[in-house]
């Protein structure tokens, strides 16, 4: 992490306050703002155009992205489809095939609605997105690295080249990593987009999410369709997130110890077939993820072994890891990818994305490292012991 990032996302906005000299910056609830007599616009008129509580975030978030500027957004999911706008009804999109399953949906159910077209593609394989993107001539190829909840890495080096091969625009979807962990603008790409939800408010208690441009045309583009359309952040929200932001180093730090120490638990117990970690020296992307990124985060997925009864004694077993979806919020918790987070693909495109029924994921919090590490060691021992049966899951998460 650089240590000027850092000190710039504690500082933001920090002693600006002209009027009354106060430390932390205002927040800004007022829906409206007056103007100095007819034709008088002052610097704000109305919040969903612009807010200046708001601002204080976005200009944060772009600064640590090395952005031209940011739009911060009321949901990840309305900064995703506030750059889908940017698009024609003849322009194509090309993601991965096992990205986000809210994006999955949302680009799969806007292409279907005639908005635009897009293609899912394996990530994992260069050469294949090299040929889509020849063969499509994609408007905009969408990078997720580390994918959710494979943790695949993505060359972005590599894709920004191809993109401007074939005149596409490159978006990286940052929300596993942050900017502290990861710039994709200083890798090539045009776009980033954040679920805030995640890491950046860190706290579980805000949804929301951001798209930083690199240039001010794009930045300008962006910021008519966020007005346009009503895709804004509101002042407490935002105040909210940069809350979290300013403490998103000391967090990250934290989440990455407890992660090590739950890998190695993870990587060494029998009841475990496989651990997904971009950390692990074996991992396929290991040497990529030195490259590109500069932390390996708080998300590990891993394969337990067994069905049904090993699933339900290991998760049954567990204190201090709530089953629920999300991640990046001090809490650890743990989801079912199959059945929650990435139920809005079919049983066959998760086949094809690796979503196994016995796939499970971490989002490991900065509690106690032993206590964590404790819990997760003694669900383990209760999967081993549990008698074997096949694989079914009821109840399927709509989100
Ligand atoms: C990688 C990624 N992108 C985007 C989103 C959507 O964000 P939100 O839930 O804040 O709308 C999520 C949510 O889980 C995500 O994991």
């Amino acid at each position: 992490m650089e240590t000027r990032k850092i000190t710039k996302a504690v500082r933001a906005g920090v002693n600006a306050d002209g009027q009354h000299g106060s430390v932390m910056p205002p927040l800004y609830l007022s829906s409206n703002y007056s103007f100095e007599g007819l034709g008088g616009k002052r610097e704000y008129d109305y919040s969903r155009s612009g807010n200046p509580t708001r601002d204080v975030l976005g200009r944060a978030i772009a600064e640590l992205e090395g952005g031209h500027g940011a739009v911060v957004t009321n949901t990840g999911m309305s900064a995703v489809v506030l750059v889908t706008l940017l698009l024609k009804a003849d322009d194509t999109i090309i993601a991965p095939h096992n990205c986000y399953g809210g994006c999955y949906r949302a680009f799969s159910s806007l292409a279907d609605a005639g908005h635009f077209k897009t293609r899912f593609v394996d990530f994992g394989n260069a050469h294949k997105v090299r040929q889509a993107c020849l063969r499509y001539r994609p408007k905009i190829i969408w990078v997720e690295t580390p994918s959710n909840p494979l943790l695949r890495v993505t060359d972005i080096r590599g894709m920004a080249t191809l993109a401007r091969e074939c005149g596409a625009l490159l978006v990286v979807d940052n929300t596993f990593l942050t900017p502290l962990y990861q710039q994709p603008l200083t890798l090539g790409a045009d776009i980033v987009v954040h679920s805030t939800t995640k890491y950046i408010n860190g706290h579980s208690d805000v949804v929301g999410g951001a798209v930083v441009a690199k240039t001010p045309a794009l930045l300008e583009e962006l910021s008519w369709w966020a007005n346009c359309v009503g895709s804004t952040a509101s002042p407490w929200d935002s105040n909210q997130t940069m809350r979290g932001l300013r403490t998103l180093h000391a967090r990250l730090r934290c989440h990455e110890e407890n992660t090590a120490a739950l890998v190695k638990v993870l990587n060494t117990h029998a009841a475990v077939k496989h651990v997904y970690y971009p950390g692990l020296p074996d991992h396929p992307d290991h040497h990529l993820a030195r490259a590109q990124q500069t932390g390996y985060g708080g998300i590990v997925s891993f394969e337990l072994d067994g069905g049904e009864t090993e699933l339900r004694a290991f998760l049954d077993g567990l204190s201090y890891f709530t089953l629920a979806e999300s991640l990046g919020g001090v809490e650890s918790l743990i989801s079912h990818p199959a059945s929650m987070t990435h139920a809005a693909m079919s049983e066959e495109a998760q086949q094809e994305a690796g979503i196994s029924p016995t796939l499970l994921r971490l989002s490991v919090g900065i509690e106690h490292m032993a206590d964590l590490v404790s819990d997760l060691s003694t669900a383990l021992e209760r999967a081993s012991s549990a008698p074997r049966r096949s694989l079914r899951i009821a109840g399927a998460s709509s989100r």
